[in-house]
């Protein structure tokens, strides 16, 4: 049977396409209050009201920020806390791919600062609020390709050496990495935090590289890719079902346990990695 969420209250970053508006539909029509999140507020009001009319629940709230921006991170932060209550679910699931290094209004590494310290951001903003909304949950949308990524601390930001590639691959690990130590700092809070690969879904992903080094590979590849729909359900699974109720610290894809990368099992790389992180937004004291 079908998880109720209703009363519950989720955000998902990346809600105007893809997984992240499959997702959406998926949980609104559970009865969650859902809050989407785009950089454009008529694609982002266009894709609440088709989440709206597919879930027949019109409780979907949109908020507007490029997230690869630390200061519109923050900005958003503070609009969903103050929209929000309570919050249940977090679902970071913004992500993307650059075959070409640049960087952002921060001076980072595009893929760096939007696939991984833009949710390590926006969860420590938001971190207060889920521990008070307890039983909450933390779902952080990685993929296979973490298994061949490396955090390379003495280049992270692939200023000697870049690929897109290794770049994505790199920043994918940071994902399980960061949901593994997250979830050994909430330990005893009520709050958890779980990664995911949603599988080869056929989404917009890698559109916005000017270069489309990934055209030909999609393309070769779009037969055998799930529709969004059944990207989004291990991400529906770990935000909603009583199943995964208290499961803290774990790597799923097609909705169960998977092993991680080695590497993501070491808790001084994680640490590390922690602390690093923590530096780059500024925050000394991220929990
Ligand atoms: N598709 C796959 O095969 C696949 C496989 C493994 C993992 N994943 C992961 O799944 C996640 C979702 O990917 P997807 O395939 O659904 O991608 P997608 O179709 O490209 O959707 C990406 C979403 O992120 C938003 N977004 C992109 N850049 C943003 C930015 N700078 N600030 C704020 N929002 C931004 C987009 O919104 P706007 O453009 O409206 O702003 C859109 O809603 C990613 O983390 C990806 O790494 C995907």
């Amino acid at each position: 049977m079908a998880a109720s969420m209703t009363g519950k209250t989720v955000l998902i970053t990346g809600g105007t396409g893809g997984i992240g508006k499959a997702a959406g539909i998926g949980l609104a029509s559970m009865g969650a209050r859902l809050g989407i999140t785009g950089r454009d507020r008529d694609r982002a009001e266009r894709a609440a009201k088709d989440i709206e009319t597919e879930s027949g629940n019109p409780a979907v709230d949109v908020f507007v920020a490029d997230l690869s921006s630390q200061a519109e991170v923050r900005r958003m932060a503070g609009e969903v806390l103050s929209a929000y209550p309570r919050l249940d679910v977090l679902v970071n699931n913004v992500g993307g791919f650059w075959s070409h290094r640049h960087t952002t209004a921060d001076g980072l590494e595009h893929t760096f600062a939007l696939n991984h310290l833009a949710p390590f951001l926006l969860t420590t903003l938001l971190l207060e609020r889920l521990i008070d909304s307890a039983p909450a949950r933390v779902v952080t949308v990685s993929s296979g390709a973490q298994s061949m990524g490396k955090i390379d601390f003495d280049d992270l930001m692939g200023e000697q050496d870049y690929s897109g590639q290794q770049a994505y691959n790199q920043s994918k690990l940071a994902n399980v990495m960061f949901t593994y130590e997250l979830a050994r700092r909430l330990d005893g809070t009520g709050v958890t935090a779980t990664a995911l690969h949603p599988g080869m879904t056929n989404t917009s992903f890698s559109s916005a590289d000017p270069a489309r080094a990934m055209a030909p590979v999609v393309f070769l590849a779009r037969p055998f890719m799930k529709s969004p729909k059944k990207g989004a359900e291990t991400v529906v699974y770990l935000a909603s079902s009583s199943e995964v109720e208290g499961v803290n610290g774990q790597y799923y894809a097609n909705r169960k346990t998977k092993k991680s990368n080695i590497s993501s099992y070491d808790s001084e790389v994680t640490a590390r990695l922690w602390q690093v992180s923590a530096d780059l937004i500024g925050a000394a004291d991220a929990r």
